[in-house]
């Protein structure tokens, strides 16, 4: 059976006092879930929120590291690195960081492989933009992120990789996608799944969704039969927020 998994991305919140503050709400909140609990965090806060959660079921993510192993690239955290603080996660992929930062789908290929050599997990992030789910083109866009940065990865090297399905137009807009579509959407991306590596691997796959996914929506998105969590963005900023959608999971 595949791994069901809450995941939260703080994104560019928090200074490293609130967000040890929240951390320590969560790891007294959270002690025995019923799936899998992440949380992304700042890279500075990573060394000691993941000190602070190593008696905890509670996993840290990066969300982001560098396209390259190490050296003269000022500013950047490297894969390693993030593995050093103690953190078993890193998002890649997101939206944010593909339309802001320009990250093209070699570039997170190479992420996605330094990740894996650093014994990182990835939670890769894909997903349409509006304009293309209104031209019907939601299906081949998807293809398209799959194909260009993880279906190079070995079978073995895919067992460690968690996909978040993220519409853009639903990313911190409030515009949740309906159950329906979401559903829709996860078995179409396990069909490819299934195509590339088998079909065994495909149901071992944690398919997780996210796009204003909050403790109203979450139980009923989290009902769906290829829906496995979901990547949690302005509701895993409130602890009680985000304990509502573990229990939801
Ligand atoms: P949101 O963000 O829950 O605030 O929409 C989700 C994400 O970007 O991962």
């Amino acid at each position: 059976m595949r791994t069901k998994m809450v995941a939260g991305n703080w994104k560019m919140n928090k200074t490293l006092q609130e967000g040890v503050a929240l951390a320590t709400e969560l790891k007294e909140t959270v002690k025995n879930p019923s799936c899998a609990v992440v949380i992304g965090t700042p890279f500075i806060h990573l060394a000691t929120v993941a000190g602070l959660l190593k008696d905890s079921p509670i996993e840290v993510a990066a969300e982001n590291c560098a396209d390259k192993a190490s050296g003269a690239y000022t500013g950047e955290v490297s894969a390693a690195m993030v593995a050093s603080t103690g953190a078993t996660y890193c998002i890649l992929g997101h939206s944010e960081r593909r339309a802001y930062y320009h990250e093209t789908y070699d570039i997170l290929r190479e992420k996605v492989l330094l990740a894996l050599e650093n014994n990182l997990k990835p939670i890769f992030c894909i997903g349409e933009v509006r304009e293309e789910r209104e031209a019907g083109r939601q299906n081949e866009v998807v293809k398209a992120q799959l194909e260009g940065s993880v279906f190079n990865l070995t079978p073995e090297q895919w067992s460690c990789i968690t996909l978040a399905y993220e519409p853009v137009w639903a990313i911190g807009t409030g515009l949740t996608a309906t159950p329906a579509q979401a559903q829709e959407m996860h078995a179409y991306i396990r069909s490819l799944i299934a195509q590339k590596y088998g079909n065994e691997a495909a149901d071992n796959t944690t398919i997780l969704y996210g796009g204003s996914c909050n403790a109203k929506n979450a139980a009923e998105l989290f009902a769906n039969p290829d829906v496995d969590g979901g990547l949690i963005g302005g509701a895993s900023l409130k602890a009680p927020d985000f304990c509502t959608i573990i229990a939801a999971r």
